[in-house]
């Protein structure tokens, strides 16, 4: 990234960021799944398929948005062809598994004739993008970054605020995480940088890219009292223990964009000890210090080179004071106690 033009996205950054705070209040970003007008193409198609045979025998809703309602376990469909190939959904029908290793998402054992059905259907869920008219539509390169993240319904499968999904690491905090060059690399080709991962390639023009990153980039945690608003009514109604609680702030923070699922670790992070990967911290509870663990929480801790000479490791741990209340950070604490696999416990008996 050029040094002026970080420069001007951060002059951007400051000027935009109360007109920003406006747009993601006013629920722009919302429409992405709440708000479509109720007689746009892909509105209609879906609610056609979610009143299909097929989803109501297979019950698609309990774990999926289809239309204006339903579950929350798995993405929104109503854009899914904005995003998937008919190969890769076929093969996604056949076996999820070989997509996505322990997902969530049943096999179902389809026929032929059920696969050819959910086709028909899926094939309608899309909404033509006209990245063009949108990047002169907005000189703000942070503007136009979140016309396009609603445009390609990123929130299908990610959070910001009290809005979106929890399939891909929430984005609240995003531009506290990772740099705009780093965000730029993920979004060129994914699976380039991680081999395997469910975040789909969407084929980006590198203007597209600067302005998604520009607005990704944006997010410091402006919508943190909406995502805390609505975790403390979600624990308050599902289940009010501190490790439950815990659990919803690491989810807002994503501390598993960089340590991995299960926060065991292993993402690429060149140049970095252990082995250039992000380290396993599923045990870190029982590892460290409660004083060192809430010091690294609280203060960061810049990545270890391997190589001295070498080049920066794209991610350390940040500093996560300003997302934290001190009973958060006990929250937090109790996740982390929750997680620790029980081979750890042997170890330090
Ligand atoms: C038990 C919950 C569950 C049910 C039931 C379910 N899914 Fe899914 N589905 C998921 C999850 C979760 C994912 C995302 C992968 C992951 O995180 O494991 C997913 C992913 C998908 C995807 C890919 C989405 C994308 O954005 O790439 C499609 C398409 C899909 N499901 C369609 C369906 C259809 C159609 C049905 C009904 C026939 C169905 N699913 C039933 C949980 C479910
Ligand atoms: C089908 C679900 C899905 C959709 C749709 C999706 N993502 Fe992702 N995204 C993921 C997953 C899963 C990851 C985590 C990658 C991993 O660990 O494998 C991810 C990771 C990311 C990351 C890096 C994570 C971080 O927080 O540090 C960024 C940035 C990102 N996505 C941006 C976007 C943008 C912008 C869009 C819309 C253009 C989008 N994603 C659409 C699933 C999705
Ligand atoms: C931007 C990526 C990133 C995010 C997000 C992140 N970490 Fe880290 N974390 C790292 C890196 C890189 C290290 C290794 C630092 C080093 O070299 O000592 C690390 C180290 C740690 C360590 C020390 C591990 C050890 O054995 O010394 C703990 C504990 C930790 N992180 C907890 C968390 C928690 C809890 C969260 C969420 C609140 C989180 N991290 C979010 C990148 C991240």
């Amino acid at each position: 990234m050029a040094k002026n033009k970080t420069y001007r996205t951060n002059v951007a950054l400051r000027l935009t960021f109360t007109m920003l705070l406006a747009v993601l209040s006013s629920g722009l970003l919302q429409q992405s799944f709440a708000g479509e007008p109720e007689n746009s193409a892909h509105m209609k198609a879906a609610k056609e398929f979610a009143g299909s045979e097929i989803v109501k025998q297979k019950n698609c809703v309990t774990c999926h948005t289809i239309g204006e309602s339903g579950g929350t376990v798995g993405p929104i469909l109503n854009l899914i062809s904005n995003r998937r190939t008919e190969e890769w959904l076929r093969t996604w029908f056949s076996d999820p598994n070989s997509l996505k290793p322990g997902t969530k998402m049943p096999n179902f054992a389809f026929s032929e004739a059920e696969l050819d059905d959910l086709m028909k259907h899926m094939t309608k869920l899309k909404r033509p993008v006209n990245s063009e008219e949108i990047l002169s539509a907005n000189s703000d390169p942070i503007m136009a970054g979140a016309a396009l993240f609603e445009a390609y319904d990123c929130l299908a499968c990610h959070r910001i605020g009290d809005q979106g999904r929890f399939v891909g690491p929430n984005l609240t905090w995003v531009g506290n995480r990772k740099s705009q060059e780093w965000e730029a690399t993920w979004l060129a080709d994914p699976s380039a940088y991680k081999p395997g991962t469910f975040m789909p390639n969407f084929h980006f023009s590198s203007a597209e890219i600067d302005a998604l990153t520009a607005f990704l980039h944006s997010q410091q945690g402006q919508a943190n009292d909406q995502a805390r608003k609505w975790e403390s009514m979600t624990s308050f109604i599902l289940d009010a223990r501190p490790r439950e609680r815990g659990r919803l702030v690491a989810e807002r923070v994503a501390c598993w964009s960089c340590h991995g699922e299960g926060l065991t670790g292993g993402v690429k992070n060149e140049n970095a000890q252990p082995d250039g990967l992000t380290p396993d911290i599923s045990s870190a509870f029982l590892d460290l210090d409660e004083d060192v663990l809430k010091d690294i929480i609280l203060n960061g801790k810049t990545a270890t080179k391997i190589d001295p000479a070498g080049v920066t490791p794209p991610f350390s741990c940040p500093s996560w004071k300003a997302a934290l209340t001190d009973s958060e950070l006990e929250d937090l604490l109790s996740y982390l106690e929750s997680i620790v696999p029980e081979s750890a416990m042997w170890e330090f008996e």
